[in-house]
């Protein structure tokens, strides 16, 4: 669904992604995983067309994307919840779902099956994004990615700062998405992550950024062999 490959990218003068190849198969969970710096929110920014890259090439669905803008790439189908989820604080939960819906024709429903992934946002429609707890934003965020019936959702520390119990939900929900989709689509799905747990535990396949370099990818059955955790422990 996603290939990228040989990307590289520069903050100014700091070389920051070494030549990054990854690619998001449809049905499976792919983390990405590397200690605090190294550059993870840096290369899901540059697949996203958030940042620009000085070379590389990326592909989504088939279609050469290098060059798209963000808004075309969420278009074309790639669903991003952003690192610290950025949801609209002054905004109800469901006026931050409908801005999930941006690259669809005015009037598109929001898909009912978001309730059904997260009931506590169906009983919080009608609040601001703002007086909802870290792990109910974190799940408004999931859901506004949604919203729009990705191919591709990336996820950017989905568990940071949230309580253990809403961890275990965002998990299934992470599963199920891969597995059946919002509708039994199957989706890609790119997990950035540090909680080594959760991302084993999730893991079809995975990569280890160092220094903005990648230092060890492949299977899940690869990283338990190859004892990915000690690459990323602190
Ligand atoms: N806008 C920017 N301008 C200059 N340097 C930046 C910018 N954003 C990030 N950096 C630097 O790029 C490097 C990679 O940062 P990045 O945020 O991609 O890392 P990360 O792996 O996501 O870290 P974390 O685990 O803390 O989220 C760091 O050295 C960071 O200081
Ligand atoms: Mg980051």
């Amino acid at each position: 669904m996603l290939e990228a490959k040989n990307i590289q990218q520069y903050y100014s003068g700091s070389h920051i992604l070494r030549d990054v190849s990854l690619s998001a198969q449809t049905g499976r969970v792919t983390v990405l995983l590397g200690r605090n710096g190294v550059g993870k929110t840096s290369l899901l920014k540059s697949l996203m067309g958030v940042v620009p890259i000085k070379s590389g090439d990326i592909q989504f669905d088939g279609q050469p994307i290098t060059r798209a803008t963000p808004y075309e790439r969420a278009r074309a189908g790639i669903g991003y919840v952003p690192q610290g989820r950025e949801i609209f604080g002054r905004l109800t939960v469901e006026e931050n779902l409908l801005m999930g819906l941006a690259s669809k024709p005015a009037g598109t429903p929001l898909p009912p099956q978001l309730f059904e992934l997260f009931p506590v946002l169906k009983q919080m429609l009608h609040r601001r994004g703002g007086d909802l707890s870290g792990g109910q934003q974190q799940q408004l965020a999931i859901a506004r990615a949604l919203a729009a019936g990705p191919k591709l959702l990336v996820l950017d520390e989905p568990t940071e700062g949230i309580q253990p119990s809403i961890i275990k939900d965002i998990g299934r929900v992470i599963r199920k998405l891969a597995d059946e989709g919002l509708n039994g689509q199957r989706m890609a799905v790119l997990l950035c992550e540090q909680y080594y747990d959760f991302a084993e535990e999730l893991a079809d396949d995975y990569l280890v950024l160092e220094r903005g370099a990648v230092i060890s990818q492949g299977s899940k059955a690869e990283m338990l062999s190859r004892g990915v955790r000690r690459l990323v422990s602190i």
